[in-house]
């Protein structure tokens, strides 16, 4: 059985997550897929950092076109962040015949339509699993499982860092900053956590639950969008003694007579009946009303090394799957119905 060789970029938290859940699982991984897997190269900052997994060096890369070039390479796994040159990287992998798993929302967000656009040209799967609630199979669940529905509603707790924060200043009274560092000590945070704190995260991710859930084309801007930087510990404690627990809300919402849809993220109080109101500390939820199935929820951890990593492999192996039967490329929809984005005056 010829191996599958995966270029990794990036070796942080989630990357080292990647190696240890690929090595780990490697047995029960390749009985699945019918090959060993291999994480054959990998791309990071610096060669000479001391890390807390213990790699082969000479699998080491700084720069990431040595694995993008890579003929020997099958399936490219982003995970470095960022924007530019990330999407060089992927569009520049795709057009190789690479197929790709990324983490990443600010591109899926910003630039997805025409990366899913590039792979569906070139027959290559772009998976995203990891980009939106970390470890819950959310994007999964709206392109395959509710396929058949017309789903009408989504909320979501989609930023575990405000969500970490919000929980304890309303558990334990802490202060907002003692409670983002501890975030970003754990490493839940945005390496600039302004991206969390002022719901830009949480936005990025509703667009992309967005466009798969009402099957359009909804862009970062579409989303309106505030923070919870100007939350106090005084709002929370009244909130909580009228019933309502505050939390950092996306709301994604369609009307049903002529699919209109909104999209906002805002503190927002929410009854303390509401499962939704007892998702606390860095555990996400996606709440999703479909017409025809009615209430559901998905709730697991949003951030963290594995399990962001789980949905990472795991698209890593719905790859492989697809390899061995030629079907790559399939999944990789792309948005078919005009906006229709309320007030949208266009
Ligand atoms: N900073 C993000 C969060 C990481 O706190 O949810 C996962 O996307």
């Amino acid at each position: 059985m010829k191996p599958v060789k995966v270029g990794l970029l990036g070796l942080g938290t989630v990357g080292t997550g990647v190696v240890r859940i690929v090595e780990g699982h490697q047995e029960d991984l390749s009985s699945q897929v019918g090959s060993p897997i291999i994480i054959e190269r990998i791309a990071v900052n610096n060669l000479n950092k001391i890390r807390n997994i213990e790699v082969d060096r000479s699998k080491l890369t700084e720069d990431p076109w040595d694995i993008i070039r890579d003929p020997d390479i099958d399936v490219i796994i982003e995970v470095m962040g960022g924007v530019e040159p990330t999407k060089a990287y992927i569009l520049e992998a795709l057009e190789r015949g690479k197929h790709i798993v990324t983490a990443n929302k600010d591109l899926m967000a910003l630039y997805g339509s025409e990366i899913l656009a590039k792979a569906q040209e070139k027959q290559c799967d772009v998976f995203y699993e990891a980009s939106v609630a970390g470890g819950i199979p959310i994007i999964r669940t709206l392109i395959e499982g509710f396929s058949s529905d017309r789903i009408m509603k989504i909320m979501g707790i989609v930023n575990g860092t405000t969500n970490f924060i919000l929980s304890k200043m309303s558990q334990e009274g802490a202060s907002y900053e003692d409670v983002l560092l501890e975030a970003q000590q754990l490493g839940y945070a945005e390496s600039d956590p302004t991206a969390d704190v002022e719901g830009l995260d949480a936005a990025r991710k509703m667009a992309i639950l967005g466009t798969l859930g009402f099957r359009t084309n909804v862009e970062l801007s579409d989303v309106t969008v505030r923070g919870i930087s100007a939350v106090t510990k005084e709002d929370i404690t009244y909130a909580k003694k009228l019933g309502y627990e505050m939390k950092l809300l996306g709301i994604a919402d369609r009307d049903p007579e002529d699919d209109e849809f909104s999209i906002t993220v805002q503190p927002t109080m929410v009854k303390n009946t509401h499962p939704i109101a007892a998702v606390s500390g860095v555990f996400n939820a996606v709440y999703v009303y479909g017409e025809a199935v009615g209430e559901t929820m998905f709730y697991g951890a949003g951030a963290g090394e594995m399990p962001t990593a789980t949905s990472i492999v795991a698209d890593l192996v719905a790859v492989i799957k697809n390899l061995k039967l030629g079907v790559n490329g399939l999944k990789a929809i792309v948005p078919y119905k005009p906006k229709k984005l309320k007030n949208d005056e266009t």
